[in-house]
């Protein structure tokens, strides 16, 4: 799997010089600690995704990743369930192209979000995750169970979620801004590279899910 995955980061470091906030961020990112797969015991699995867990259950994750009301979230610690303002409806589509499309506010742009109550912005098109990642309302072991079945999660196998986060590195996505918000928000807990390899021992050890 390693040869693959030193890929994506040599685009990455390339893409990089142009956005001089994340260029060094982008560089730290080291895939040579990544193990291989088969070679991680359970347990060692089970403590992997717990940490992810605690990631992807902080409102920076969870903001984008809800159910089929289509209603983003401006979770935060406090206030975890609190809706977007303006009545913003993100349809079907999930981009609110049926209303007022998300990009009408949020831009695409890799530039640091400096200013505090602005509409975000990444170098992805904002848009809520499909409804089949909704992680809202749902248990660890509900998520697990989802996130390891390829007709939830997008069609990926492990590789395709190491992937997944290398590409978003790549274009400055939702996943590594959730790690450095910019302005008045707090990041999801640790950082990317802490997440990569939480992944990359949870794929290692055959994605073992919580019971409960
Ligand atoms: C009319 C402008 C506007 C539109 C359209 C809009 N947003 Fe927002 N959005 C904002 C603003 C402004 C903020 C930041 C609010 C703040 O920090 O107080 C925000 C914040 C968010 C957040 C919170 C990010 C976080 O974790 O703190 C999410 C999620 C979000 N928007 C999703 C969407 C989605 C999805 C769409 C399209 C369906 C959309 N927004 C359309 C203005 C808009
Ligand atoms: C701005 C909205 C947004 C935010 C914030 C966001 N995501 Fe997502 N996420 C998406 C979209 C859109 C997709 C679908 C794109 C794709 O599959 O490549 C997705 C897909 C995913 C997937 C692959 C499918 C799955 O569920 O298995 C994972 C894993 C994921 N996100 C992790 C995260 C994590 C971890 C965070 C926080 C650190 C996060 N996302 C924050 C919008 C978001």
């Amino acid at each position: 799997m390693r040869p693959t995955l030193r890929f994506p980061l040599i685009v990455a470091t390339s893409l990089a010089l142009g956005t001089l906030a994340f260029a060094e961020y982008e560089h730290s990112l080291d895939l040579s600690a990544l193990p291989e797969v088969g070679t991680v015991p359970t347990k060692d699995g089970l403590a992997a995704w717990d940490n992810i867990h605690t990631v992807l259950s902080h409102p920076r994750c969870l903001n984008c990743h809800v159910g089929a009301d289509n209603v983003p979230l401006w979770g935060t610690a406090e206030t975890p369930d609190r809706i977007h303002g303006m009545a913003i409806n993100a349809g079907e589509s999930r981009i609110g192209a049926e209303t007022l499309s998300c990009n009408a506010c949020h831009q695409t742009s890799t530039r640091p979000n400096t200013t505090h109550h602005a509409a975000p912005h990444t170098g992805m098109d904002w848009r809520l995750a499909p409804v089949e990642f909704q992680w809202t309302d749902r248990s660890s072991a509900e998520i697990c169970a989802q996130m390891r079945d390829p007709a939830r999660n997008g069609g990926r196998d492990a590789a395709g979620l190491i992937d997944h986060i290398l590409h978003d590195a790549e274009l400055i996505g939702f996943i590594t801004w959730s790690f450095e918000p910019g302005a008045g928000r707090d990041p999801a807990p640790g950082n990317l590279q802490a997440h990569l390899e939480d992944m990359a021992i949870w794929t290692a050890a055959g994605m073992p899910c919580p019971e409960q």
